[in-house]
């Protein structure tokens, strides 16, 4: 049987074009309202999970949908019931920042649909990719030349990291023989350090027994002589110390370990030395900021998150490698299927990571670098830098509230409302009250973290809509919770 391409068009391709344009147009009519009105609505829905499970269950459709309905309900029962991560004031775990070229990068990522595993498969993306990781490393002052690769998110690169680590102890030929035969592999990190090192040790089998965590000093860092007394002490018991993890920007406070007197440890140890800059990396970028961070150049691998700091939406992370074959050694498989000629310039991305297919995640961001220039990103990381300033100010003078984070020059700003009168139990109470209580309003969003001092929470700055009204908006809300949740604990 045969079709016309009429009948073809109707009953089984795809979107004719005109059809694609004349959706896209009616989608971008929704984007523009949506972003002339996300001021002003809720950050997060007060559904519960089980309303929004009800509202969105239906049997699987048998017959089309006009697309304009699709749209529609998706208005009506997904976008209201979502945490608006690109809310000028959500400033949850870390704010970050869908922009323009972004969105229309990821269609248009879409829409031609290349798999970036090997040069042939897609040329031009690939060189995209490299031009890309190249201006990254520009941005974050690390070497170029080495391995680098664009993965989805940081706990993927910093397992990669690890991988590669790994592989550099080639005595114990661990990619052949397992790591049956090999004495336990320690890797050192401050316990301010992200839980991905521990998925990353469950996953490559060095087991979490063997993340050995040094508790952080005052301000949150990783001492260097800590480090060194607990990698000779593994020594002595017959461990093999393998990696040591810095932070770049802790989760939980911003705080940056001092990296290169960690350098100094790990050389004397040989030990690879992994920067989670995941948060902090790209924040070098602002002017105010970039005296504060350690020179990264002295790491053997470097992850940093353009899906957190970089106008970026998820997922977009770098892994950058001081290394030529420190990847590739660990991840180059190549079956008959997938052999390709080499040709001089020419990188197959599929041997820098575990993922054989990869979309062309490199074009977002080629279109964020470009249309802004790296002077419109430098000018809207300062402005967010300053906004963190002024809500430190603001809080640092007004009576019982403290900044517990102040060492950190990053954005995050952790505030704790403390009145002296009150016991440690109490105040966990209270910023626990003013933490829901802004929340459960919806016209800010932060969250929290725990440390020594006891419940703090957490304000992050960094979204590209985020202006001054806004954090202004959000101290007024912080006060006046702190008021009602101080008498809520006296009565
Ligand atoms: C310091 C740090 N490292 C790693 C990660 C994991 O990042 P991703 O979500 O990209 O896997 C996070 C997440 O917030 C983080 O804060």
């Amino acid at each position: 049987m045969t079709t016309t391409d009429h009948e073809h068009e109707r009953a089984l391709g795809d979107w004719t074009p005109q059809q694609l344009e004349d959706n896209g147009h009616a989608l971008l009519a929704y984007l523009r309202e949506h972003f002339e009105t996300l001021r002003s609505q809720p950050v997060t829905t007060r559904k519960s999970a089980q309303d929004i499970r009800a509202q969105i269950h239906e049997p699987l459709p048998t017959d089309p949908q006009p697309f304009p309905d699709v749209l529609r309900q998706t208005w009506q029962d997904v976008t209201p019931n979502l945490t608006h991560w690109n809310h000028p004031r959500f400033h949850a775990y870390f704010s970050n920042s869908s922009s323009g070229p972004a969105i229309l990068g990821e269609m248009a990522t879409a829409a031609l649909n290349v798999n970036v595993m090997l040069w042939d498969s897609a040329p031009a993306a690939a060189a995209v990719e490299m031009t890309v990781l190249e201006w990254l490393a520009d941005m974050l002052a690390y070497p170029r030349g080495g391995d680098a690769v664009l993965v989805d998110g940081a706990s993927l690169a910093t397992l990669y990291a690890l991988a590669a680590a790994r592989e550099r102890l080639t005595d114990l030929d661990i990619r052949n023989r397992g790591l049956a035969a090999a004495p336990p592999l320690r890797v050192y990190a401050s316990d301010q350090t992200h839980s991905s090192i521990d998925k990353a040790a469950i996953t490559l089998g060095i087991g979490l027994d063997n993340v050995v965590r040094i508790p952080a000093t005052a301000d949150g860092t990783l001492a260097p002589s800590a480090l060194d007394a607990a990698i000779r002490r593994d020594t002595r018991a017959g461990h093999r110390p393998l990696a040591v993890v810095a932070n770049i920007g802790s989760t939980s406070t911003g705080s940056i370990d001092p990296l290169e007197d960690i350098a100094r440890v790990c050389d004397g140890h040989d030990l690879w030395l992994h920067a989670d800059a995941a948060y902090g990396g790209f924040w070098r970028l602002a002017g105010q900021v970039r005296p504060h961070l350690p020179d990264l150049s002295v790491a053997d691998s470097v992850v940093a998150n353009p899906h957190k700091v970089l106008l970026c939406p998820m997922e977009a992370s770098a892994l950058l490698c001081r290394h030529t074959d420190a990847l590739t050694n660990a991840f180059r498989l190549v079956p008959e299927y997938l052999s390709t000629r080499h040709e001089d310039g020419s990188v197959d991305f599929m041997n820098y990571s575990l993922q054989l297919g990869r979309q062309f995640r490199a074009l977002k961001l080629w279109w964020i670098i470009k249309s802004f220039g790296m002077r419109g990103i430098c000018d809207r990381l300062e402005a967010a830098a300053d906004l963190a300033d002024h809500l430190r100010k603001a809080a640092g003078n007004a009576p019982h509230w403290q900044v517990v984070n102040p060492s950190t020059p990053l954005p995050l700003v952790c505030l704790r409302y403390a009145p002296p009168h009150l016991t440690g139990e109490q105040v966990d109470e209270i910023n626990q009250r003013i933490h829901r209580q802004i929340n459960a309003r919806g016209s800010s969003y932060v969250s929290h973290t725990v440390l020594e001092c006891g419940y703090v929470i957490r304000v992050s700055i960094g979204n590209i809509h985020t202006r001054g009204d806004d954090i202004d908006a959000l101290w007024h809300e912080l006060t006046t919770a702190a008021a009602t949740a101080q008498e809520g604990t006296q009565g």
